[in-house]
């Protein structure tokens, strides 16, 4: 420890709770990025279902899930509950997150997914998970989104925010796109796994993973204003 370097304390600071009531949405330059509406189920399957054989072998959801509208709707009546419960229990920790939806903001498309997931409490750490359809990739919503994103995770919730202390993001090395998102905002790689994850097609392969905390600067932040803050 160097002189500058604050002194560590026994004091441990609070876990991190969900904000009170939880942000509504996020708009970013083209998108609006909010947890699903029941209305949605329909474009949610059918953006799942004309991509799903490029979010596999990626995404093993996609193989079980969103198999039809009504499969949709559960999965969106889930998140819901999900959300409404405010998962904090201890058992809690790194099982539940919130899932949103990633919408077009000229035409209100759905384009894709994402979410704060497999949320730590304890260190108030979050893994931002992400998927476009097949047919809105090559356009940087993906970028923009994770971008606004990790500024709106690391954000205090007096501020509209999700008050998280660190964002950490997760792909397979062989993933090549979903590598280029956080390579392009430039984050910090901060590990590799060697031949941890087992992907049809690709075999062993390593993951790798980014991280941000909430104390230093966000590398080239695509900014971002949160939507007014209303219960949910
Ligand atoms: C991962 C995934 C979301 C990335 O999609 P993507 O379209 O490559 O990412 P972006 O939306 O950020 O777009 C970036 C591309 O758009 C181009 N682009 C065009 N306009 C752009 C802009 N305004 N800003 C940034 N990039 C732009 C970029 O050059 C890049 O293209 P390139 O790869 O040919 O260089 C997508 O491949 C996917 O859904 N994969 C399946 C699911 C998956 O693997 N999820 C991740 C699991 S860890």
């Amino acid at each position: 420890m160097t002189a500058s370097e604050p002194s560590p304390t026994n004091d441990r600071p609070p876990s991190w709770t969900p904000p009170d009531p939880l942000p509504d949405g996020l708009r970013t330059r083209r998108l609006v990025i909010r947890a699903y509406q029941p209305g949605d189920a329909r474009a949610l399957f059918e953006a799942i279902d004309r991509s799903r054989a490029s979010l596999l072998p990626w995404l093993p959801w996609a193989a079980t899930q969103h198999l039809n509208s009504q499969q949709s709707a559960e999965s969106i009546d889930l998140f819901r509950r999900v959300a409404a419960e405010r998962p904090m229990r201890p058992e809690h920790n790194a099982v539940f997150g919130f899932v949103l939806g990633i919408f077009r903001a000229d035409d209100g498309a759905l384009v894709g997914g994402t979410g704060f997931n497999r949320i730590v409490h304890d260190s108030a750490d979050a893994e931002l998970g992400y998927w476009l359809a097949a047919d809105a990739r090559g356009r940087g919503y993906c970028t923009e989104a994770v971008g606004a994103l990790i500024d709106w995770g690391l954000r205090p919730a007096r501020d509209g925010g999700w008050g998280l202390r660190r964002v950490r993001i997760f792909a397979a090395a062989a993933n090549v796109a979903s590598c280029a998102v956080p390579r392009r905002l430039g984050l910090r790689e901060e590990a590799r796994f060697v031949r941890d994850r087992w992907v049809p097609g690709h075999g062993w392969c390593d993951t790798i993973g980014w991280g941000v905390t909430v104390d230093e600067p966000m590398p080239r932040a695509i900014g971002s204003d949160a939507m007014p803050r209303s219960g949910r």
